[in-house]
């Protein structure tokens, strides 16, 4: 078996079939995700929230990038990986956001990297792509800016909508395989969506893109607290590690485990 490539994907696109991606922080759960059949994995900057323990994305480092990324491509056989290229890591210009983008698939063995914005990344899109390496560009809500724009839906003024949709042209025209609309509202996705030839990835932007995104700790209801609106919750991993956690506590505490079946003689 191969790995999916971003040429599948452009099928894909072509055959008007929608196809999904899960984050993925650890090779474990990469392969549960790789064995049902998950197409696309990717390696977040959301690590930092749902992994690292940081508050945000943007103190996530590409040291921290490259080994988890390391992680899931290990943990998987068949899935496109995509790595986060980190705040700071790509910012500074063309070269920089190569070097980075070359490490992750040199070291981490990713198969294309993610970056945030349109006309902003378009020289570092560029030279990524020339390089050889595909890009995913990420668009609306672009969290490694959340202290300029905050956590809220994106494009909702007619100035906003028309430079989203110009940020979209620019990172296909860039070369860009792929773009993450993220908080965006589903009118404003669905017209991005018609207009390129490239899928377009949502969360939280409706259901006219060509593939959807979520965060799986997210998904699968282990992250606590209120989950933002777009997120369907397929799971309650919290409650099953929960009681899961008790029950072993109890047993130990009231001397129920091990029993003789657990031990050797
Ligand atoms: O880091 C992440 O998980 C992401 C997705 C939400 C697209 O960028
Ligand atoms: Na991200």
């Amino acid at each position: 078996t191969r790995r999916i490539t971003v040429r599948d994907l452009a099928l894909a696109k072509e055959r008007g079939e929608k196809w999904p991606m899960l984050t993925a922080y650890d090779a474990m759960t990469a392969s549960v995700f790789d064995e049902a059949g998950i197409p696309v994995m990717l390696v977040g900057d959301s690590m930092g929230n749902c992994h690292l323990g940081y508050e945000t994305t943007v103190p996530v480092t590409m040291d921290e990038m490259t080994l988890l990324s390391a992680a899931v491509v290990r943990g998987t056989s068949r899935a496109l990986i995509v790595g986060d290229l980190p705040f700071g890591s790509y910012q500074e210009g063309a070269v920089q956001a190569l070097r980075s983008a070359t490490r992750l698939v040199k070291e981490a063995g990713v198969g294309a990297v993610k970056l945030e914005g349109g006309e902003r990344s378009l020289a570092q899109t560029e030279l990524i792509v020339q390089s050889g390496i595909p890009v995913m560009s990420h668009l609306g809500l672009t969290p490694q800016s959340v202290n300029a724009m905050g956590y809220r839906v994106q494009g909702r003024s007619d100035e906003a909508a028309h430079q989203l949709l110009r940020d979209a042209k620019a990172a296909q025209d860039a070369g860009a395989f792929a773009v993450v609309l993220e908080l965006v509202p589903a009118e404003l996705a669905a017209e991005v969506t018609r207009s390129l030839h490239i899928p377009t990835v949502g969360i939280g932007a409706g259901s006219e893109c060509d593939a959807q995104v979520l965060v799986w700790t997210d998904m699968m209801g282990l992250t606590g607290g209120k989950m933002p609106k777009f997120v369907k919750q397929y799971a309650n991993l919290r409650s099953t590690m929960t009681d899961a956690a008790k029950a072993f506590a109890e047993d130990v505490v009231g001397g129920t485990f091990p029993q003789p079946e657990h031990a050797f003689h």
